[in-house]
């Protein structure tokens, strides 16, 4: 019903802890502070200051509050020295691994606290990659609400369990970099944000992954830059008071992008708590506003409440969080090491997200080969002197003014990227490796064309790589360069092994189906270890189990109006006032391939192994009290049980709706390594088919499935068994009821999937709700 309108949505809702007893504690606790405080102390909490940090609040001596401390984020501490380089979001996805995922905030959050930094500026699922060239898709946790979600509540829960603040952004819509913000990329820098445009029930599929960072407890929220169905979020009230303060009784603070405030008493009245990196349209203006009546007192308590509730809630006022390190001269960086044993996490997470989408004539893993060919810019640190037009490689160089042309990529560019300590290369971990066997290598980085030179090599490494970046979507999915290299050496080595860094999607087409190219991997960005994290698959120390966390298609028109961005002026719109109208609804990535019969050359979920799994037994449990589930033969049993909607009269704790989380099914099945050779993992996916509704026939807005469950089993020896076990929960099976604006399950059949990849489905299930 809201389609290209945000509807009022006021007042703010005064948060008061009531999600836990440990948020009810922390408010307390705030409240006895703020209710001690001037004006001037209270807007001092909502604004930031120069300092340290990419972000500073102030701080009230008097009451031993100090400045906190805001650093990006998300994939490690960025610009500072001694601090790690994690892999980026879309390669830690590309693991499917939820105990991965929380390690990985885990060591995040404790570099983070190293550091004093109070306030992670991640993870992030906005983008959540709706538009195939989005330069910022690499941050997130890949295209699919579900997987994202995984991820956001695991990484979220990581991070606080170290006691630093998480901050899940970009709140919300926030799904592609041109003109994403007022003045960027506009004729004359003038011009309005993109408005994503987005229907009631669509719109909740944006939210979802922000629900898992809220279950788990995120204390910080940050609004973009873009509007959204025409108001900007970030004053949008409809989104801020009414989606994350009221359907989702978000309890902490929400800071605005930097520099993202368009207006002062709006954003306040519409549920921007902080503005950051300096007053913006606050600081004396908003007392002003409180002083006039244009903003309630209250409204300025509740903004320092919940940014005090949020730090009480991590438990930083215990005088054990250290300072923010500073280094001579007052800025960071410092000298405090923080790495502690990340890199081995960092190695193991690199491996675990690498994905193999071709291996033909046994050519994976090298079986002690002794003589390797390297080609690519992509395989080393820095390939000078050739410096090709477009930006390939680094991906890190935003940070103290390096600039790396045509080396490996291991992350991608602007405030998502990170600060090496280090980066081991392709080139130098397959240097350490052939030393073992006393083989030998040769290399050539630079040629676009490279000589055929070496007959007797065992195989012939290409690397090409894909770059993106913060502040402008890709101008392609692949680039002739990279694709004629791969193709010039295929044309003479028989053994073509392509590995392919990318900061997203990258097209293979061109020479995927060369006979010659027999192995490729899709190595994503897997941070400082990155070559490491290579040589164990490529020798099968590790066996690959990672899976693509997107679609890869033939070619880029195959996403249709999904591949780039858009304003509108195709369709006629004022270039003054840019909007993208988000017609697919519920259907990007595969769910439109699968919506529209569009045949992908690597399906969403996709990836190989070295050995092969069979899948068996699948059985399906059925709530039949809470906690207590029974084999469903009678699957009409369920339909008796479950009320259409969540109970109305319990109350809404952070996250949204507690029976949206109830476990209504448990599906079990069984995979068996199938294989006589290697040892190997095998991620398990569960992908649902809700039913059309009562009234229709068939529902062309729900996708035709959607995943609802994976777990990475194993290792498990040939032979050898393992259980997947996953738990449907209401929210899973429901679908959002626009009129009365809450979830909802279907009466009908349910059909399950469980397999390999979101096409290759193994075994299937009904169940009547
Ligand atoms: C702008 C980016 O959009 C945001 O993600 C980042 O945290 C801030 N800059 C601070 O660097």
């Amino acid at each position: 019903p809201y389609y290209g309108l945000s509807p009022p949505f006021y007042p703010t809702p005064v948060a008061n802890g009531t999600s836990s007893s440990r948020w009810s504690s922390a408010y307390q606790h705030a409240l006895a502070l703020t209710s001690q405080m001037t004006l001037l102390e209270l807007q001092n909490l909502t604004r930031g200051f120069p300092g340290p940090c990419v972000g500073n609040t102030g701080s009230i001596d008097r009451l031993s509050i100090p400045p906190l401390c805001f650093y990006d984020g998300p994939s490690g501490v960025r610009g500072q020295e001694f601090a790690s380089a994690f892999p980026a979001g879309i390669h830690l996805a590309a693991t499917w691994d939820a105990d991965l995922m929380y390690r990985y905030g885990q060591a995040v959050g404790a570099e983070y606290r190293g550091k004093g930094v109070n306030i992670a500026l991640g993870p992030l699922a906005g983008p959540l990659g709706r538009v195939a060239k989005g330069g910022r898709n690499w941050e997130g946790l890949g295209s699919d609400p579900y997987l994202a979600g995984v991820g956001m509540g695991r990484i979220v829960e990581g991070v606080q369990g170290e006691g630093v603040i998480a901050t899940a952004k970009h709140f919300l819509l926030n799904e592609q970099e041109y003109r994403r913000r007022w003045g960027q990329d506009a004729p004359e820098g003038e011009g309005h944000a993109i408005s994503a445009n987005v229907g009631d029930r669509a719109l909740r599929e944006y939210v979802w992954p922000f629900m898992d960072a809220l279950r788990a407890g995120a204390g910080a929220v940050m609004c973009g830059y873009n509007r959204a169905n025409h108001s900007y979020v970030c004053q949008n009230s409809k989104l801020l008071n009414g989606v994350l303060k009221t359907e989702l009784g978000f309890e902490g603070f929400v800071v605005t992008d930097w520099d993202a405030q368009m207006s002062g008493v709006a954003s306040a009245n519409a549920g921007a708590d902080m503005v950051m990196p300096r007053d913006g349209f606050w600081g004396e203006k908003l007392i002003e506003a409180v002083k006039n009546g244009s903003v309630a007192e209250e409204r300025l308590n509740d903004m320092a409440t919940r940014v005090l509730a949020a730090w009480l809630y991590a438990g930083q006022d215990d005088g054990t969080y250290p300072p923010v390190g500073v280094a001579p001269g007052g800025q960071l960086p410092d000298p405090i090491d923080v790495q502690a044993d990340h890199a081995d996490l960092i190695r193991e997470i690199g491996a675990a997200g690498t994905v193999l989408v071709k291996n033909v004539n046994g050519t994976l893993p090298l079986t002690q080969p002794k003589f390797l060919c390297i080609y690519g810019y992509d395989a080393i640190v820095k390939s000078t002197p050739w410096e090709n037009p477009d930006r390939y490689g680094g991906g890190y160089d935003v940070n103290r003014g390096w600039t790396t042309f045509n080396g490996t990529l291991i992350t991608g560019g602007g405030s998502g990227s990170s600060t090496p300590p280090y980066v081991v290369s392709p080139f130098e971990a397959l240097s350490h490796r052939i030393r073992k066997d006393r083989g030998m290598l040769r290399w050539d980085f630079h040629s676009a064309n490279p000589s055929q030179q070496y007959l007797n090599a065992d195989a012939c490494l290409v690397f090409i790589n894909a770059y993106a970046s913060e502040m402008s979507d890709r101008s392609a999915l692949s680039d002739a360069f990279s694709d004629d290299l791969v193709l010039n050496i295929a044309s003479w080595c028989s053994q073509t092994i392509a590995i392919v860094h990318s900061a997203g999607i990258r097209l293979v087409d061109p020479w995927i189906s060369h006979p010659n190219v027999t192995a490729v991997l899709m190595a994503g960005l897997p941070g400082q270890e990155s070559g490491n994290s290579l040589v164990d698959i490529l020798y099968g120390d590790v066996n690959p189990s990672g899976r693509l966390p997107y679609t890869i298609a033939k070619k880029e028109s195959d996403y249709g109006h999904l591949l780039n961005s858009s304003t509108g002026q195709e369709e006629g719109g004022d270039p003054f006032f840019p909007e993208d109208n988000f017609v697919e609804g519920l259907h990007i990535d595969y769910r439109f391939f699968d919506r529209h019969g569009i045949s992908p050359r690597f399906e969403f979920g996709f990836g190989l192994s070295y050995t092969t799994f069979s899948y068996s037994d699948l059985q399906v449990y059925v709530s039949i009290a809470p906690g207590v589930m029974e084999e469903t033969t009678m699957p009409s049993l369920a339909a008796t049980r479950f009320a259409e909607f969540p109970d109305p009269d319990t109350p809404i704790i952070q996250g949204g709706h507690p029976d949206l989380w109830e476990t209504l099914f448990v599906v079990r099945c069984r995979v068996e390594n199938s294989g006589d050779k290697y040892e190997g993992r095998e991620v398990v996916q569960l992908y649902v088919g809700i039913p059309a509704s009562d009234e229709e026939e068939e529902d062309k807005e729900t996708p035709v499935r959607q995943l609802r469950g994976f777990k990475r089993v194993g290792p498990l020896a040939p032979g050898e068994d393992g259980e997947a076990e996953f738990e449907l929960t209401r929210r899973d099976l429901s679908v959002w009821d626009v009129e009365m604006q809450q979830w909802r399950l279907r009466r009908g059949k349910y059909k399950i999937w469980v397999g390999a990849s979101s096409r290759d489905l193994r075994l299937s299930e009904t169940f009547d709700i």
